[in-house]
């Protein structure tokens, strides 16, 4: 929602990853942003206007000179932008940037913005490991612009090394990040997601239809509001949320060992996680044979260790502890139970079963019942959203 309307400039200078602007505009532009592209003449060798122009729905900015009709262009794109990202950055134009140069349309504009700026070096190793470059990017960052660490990997030239130009998923991540504000600064979370596996045999398991979505949702929404992350998950299917820290377990006994390990030093616990509640009492180490004659099989489970309650009874006064409940009937009395149970600050309760909502869909409804008995509705929308409207009221409570 962050991009949603939002005027955004972006810089293209003359690199051979200019090619990855174009997917890094398509992206700002699925988003909701108004992009305004300013590209170098040099850019201009690697990509054509066209593309920028077509899919931006806006002229690009090149030559200050060329439309007459509004004399200061660079000044209101400056003064309307919200953001700056420049991808890729050259060695030349962060060297003039740094000094403060204003010759072409680009560094002209750029010394006119007072709006957060993301700068993407992209180059050959040894020039981006070059002092000067490494100074100027440096006099950038002191003055407050953010500078996106390049990727390592074989470049245009044959080299291998740092230099590349990150994924433009990744750029417009960070971007998100650079626009979101850090409410969140300085506090540590632990988020437990995913669902836990429990073995039965070495090829089955007993387990759930969690996707990892919502818990994964709010990782990425606390990291972004400037949380320090670390993210316990069992075996799901998605990419661990940019600078987060991930813990991969399977079993009840796993998730239970690694959020107990960082407990102490975590301010806000929130257990998204859908814990198997029994396990085989013995599973076996060998495959259990189908066998003729018998077309019943039972299988002893015992109850695994609550997890969230072993935290509720070792929680500090100043940590906020926050439960999910999945929940098929009686929502709210069943999730306040819980609550006084387990000793918890709030929980975050789903009515499950419906295609939007709850287990694996991008989408989710809840109601979030307060150690007080006061309560408020989250309505049906995507996790993100789901995650950040939760942030808020943990930050409410905890002020
Ligand atoms: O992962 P998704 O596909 O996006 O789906 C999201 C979700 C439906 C899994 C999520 O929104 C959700 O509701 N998670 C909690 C599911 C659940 O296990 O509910 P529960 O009522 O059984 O457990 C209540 C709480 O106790 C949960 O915070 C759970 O993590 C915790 N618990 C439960 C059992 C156990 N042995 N240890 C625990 O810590």
């Amino acid at each position: 929602m962050i991009f949603e309307n939002k005027h955004i400039l972006l810089g293209i200078t003359g690199g051979i990853a200019a090619y990855k602007a174009v997917e890094l505009l398509r992206l700002l532009k699925k988003a909701g942003a108004d992009v305004t592209v300013i590209m170098t003449e040099n850019a201009k060798k690697f990509v054509g206007i066209t593309t920028f122009e077509v899919l931006s729905e806006n002229p690009v900015l090149s030559d200050l000179y060329f439309d007459t009709n509004t004399s200061v262009k660079h000044i209101d794109l400056a003064q309307k932008a919200d953001a700056v990202v420049i991808a890729p950055a050259t060695a030349n134009t962060i060297a003039k940037l740094a000094a403060g140069i204003a010759d072409n349309a680009l560094t002209t504009t750029l010394l006119a913005v007072t709006c957060p700026v993301m700068v993407c070096p992209s180059m050959n190793t040894d020039m981006y490991q070059n002092i000067r470059v490494q100074r100027n990017l440096d006099i950038l960052e002191k003055d407050g612009w953010h500078i996106l660490d390049p990727d390592s990997g074989v470049l245009a030239c044959k080299t291998t090394g740092a230099g590349r130009l990150p994924e433009p998923w990744f750029i417009f991540d960070r971007m998100e990040a650079m626009l979101t504000r850090k409410d969140l600064k300085g506090k540590r979370v632990l988020i437990s997601a995913g669902p836990t596996v429990e073995a039965i045999d070495p090829v089955r398991f007993i387990s759930n239809h969690s996707s990892g979505k919502m818990g994964f949702a709010v990782a990425k929404a606390a990291e972004k509001r400037g949380a320090d992350v670390t993210l316990v998950s069992g075996p799901v299917h998605l990419e661990t949320p940019v600078g987060v820290t991930r813990i991969s377990i399977e079993s009840c006994d796993e998730m239970a060992a690694q959020m107990l390990l960082h407990l102490g030093e975590a301010d806000i616990i929130i257990k998204v996680a859908a814990v198997a509640d029994y396990r085989p009492i013995d599973p076996k180490s060998s495959k259990i044979k189908k066998k003729d004659g018998h077309n019943e099989l039972t299988l002893d489970m015992v109850e695994t260790q609550d997890i969230l309650k072993l935290i509720g009874e070792k929680k500090t006064k100043k940590q906020f502890l926050v439960g999910f409940a999945a929940e098929t009937e009686d929502l709210e009395k069943n999730a306040a139970l819980k609550i006084k149970k387990k000793n918890l600050d709030m929980i975050a309760a789903n009515l499950v079963g419906a295609e939007d909502s709850g287990f694996k869909a991008d989408t989710n409804k809840v109601k979030l019942i307060f150690r007080d008995g006061s309560s408020s509705d989250i309505p049906l929308m995507k996790k993100e959203q789901v995650a950040n409207i939760l942030i808020d009221h943990i930050l409410d409570k905890m002020r």
